[in-house]
């Protein structure tokens, strides 16, 4: 039989079946019972297949991890309460103080913050560059550097970051693939080594749980569940069942995202409220042939500048069904200021070199009518 559809293994993969449910249980437990203390033993060396206790595994968290390794290609996955849990555990599995990490300098704003806030209190020392030039990247390379991390596209003014370009340097290199999800972009088979999710986006999709995880080889997942074991940051087993459920639908939520996003950068290129729009796919984005190059599909996240603050201010309050709110990749439409919002953490001097300036607002295009989203932005905007 021929390898299946993304489509299909998104439906199908990791199923976990006892009563011949077609969908897994929410495994409810926090502890499970043994006959011998020998046995308990056992699993927790890895010698016998089990569970011992919610906070290191759980059958409903391990089916969305073996999902996730499938989707991604990936030898295994470990799941993680929220994406800053597995950013986290991700990060640390790999370096100690003083080492160096570089990591592209246009990042999620809590991401931004550990870099620069937290990481360096612990005797990390991080570069935060620009990642789509190669030659600051090389000036930055150390002997220590052990992590180079990026997003691509970036959250939120939607620069890319050539995938190939960096996992060719010796250092482990980590991509936040939250913004296209695996159906768009599958970063391990563009060279990189380990794959990080806030799932609490278009995984779920519909903006009613957290969750977070990592793929990559065995031997590394097993150095992340040690991170997991002690930090303590798990997935609780109703969070993985609802991303469950939201998987299964993965394919055709990022489709209509996608066809709604391309349909609203148009409209917004044309509107003269607008002074400047960022969106992959279109022809003017400055590395539009990355984009087509590594993804599979633009995506359903869009920046734009309008021409102030006020206007920027006007249009999110004049709004009357794409709701003012952060996060993103719901079923329904957000919009977002990231300066005072998402990335409020960055600093304002460092915000504006950055280009996340007071005129900047974020969309995550949902799935709606793509009229209605359209004529609810043009009313604002008028
Ligand atoms: C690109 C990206 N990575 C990571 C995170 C953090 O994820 P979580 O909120 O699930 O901890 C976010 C949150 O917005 C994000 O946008």
């Amino acid at each position: 039989m021929k390898e299946k559809s993304f489509t299909t293994k998104a439906v199908h993969a990791g199923r976990y079946t006892p009563a011949r449910g077609v969908v897994p249980p929410i495994y409810q437990t926090a502890t499970y019972a043994f006959e011998t203390a020998r046995e308990m033993q056992d699993i927790f060396e890895g010698k016998s297949e089990g569970f011992v206790y919610s906070r290191v595994g759980n059958p409903t968290q391990k089916v969305f991890e073996e999902k996730m390794a499938v989707l991604e290609g990936g030898e295994s996955a470990k799941a993680f309460a929220s994406g800053m849990g597995a950013i986290n555990a991700a990060v640390l599995s790999i370096v100690k103080s003083g080492d160096h990490v570089i990591s592209d300098r246009t990042i999620y704003g809590s991401t931004y913050d550990l870099f620069t806030e937290i990481f360096p209190r612990l005797g990390i020392n991080v570069s935060m560059i620009d990642l789509s030039k190669t030659d600051e990247l090389e000036e930055n390379l150390q002997d220590n550097t052990k992590l180079i991390f990026c997003e691509t596209p970036t959250n939120p003014t939607m620069k890319l970051v050539d995938i190939k370009k960096i996992s060719q340097y010796h250092p482990t290199t980590m991509v936040d693939n939250t913004y296209m999800t695996p159906y768009l972009q599958n970063p391990l088979e563009l060279g990189s080594d380990v794959v990080v999710h806030s799932a609490t986006k278009y995984i779920c999709g519909h903006c009613d749980t957290l969750g977070g995880v990592i793929i990559s080889d065995a031997e590394f997942i097993e150095r992340t569940h040690q991170l997991l074991k002690d930090f303590g940051a798990a997935m609780s087993p109703f969070n993985a069942w609802l991303l469950l459920r939201g998987i299964k639908t993965l394919t055709l939520r990022m489709d209509r995202h996608t066809a709604n996003a391309e349909k609203v950068a148009d409209f917004l290129e044309e509107h003269p409220s607008i002074a400047k729009v960022y969106y992959p796919g279109l022809k003017d984005h400055p590395q539009h042939a990355l984009a087509k190059s590594q993804m599979r599909g633009f995506g359903g996240m869009i920046a734009f500048e309008m021409h102030s603050y006020d206007e920027a201010e006007a249009l999110m309050r004049n709004l009357k069904l794409c709701t003012l709110a952060v996060s993103l990749g719901c079923v329904e439409t957000l919009i977002q200021h990231p300066a005072s919002m998402t990335h409020a953490a960055v600093p304002k001097e460092k915000r504006e070199s950055l280009g996340l300036t007071d005129e900047l607002v974020r969309i995550s295009v949902g799935i709606e009518d793509i009229d209605d989203i359209k004529s609810d932005l043009s009313q604002a905007l008028d």
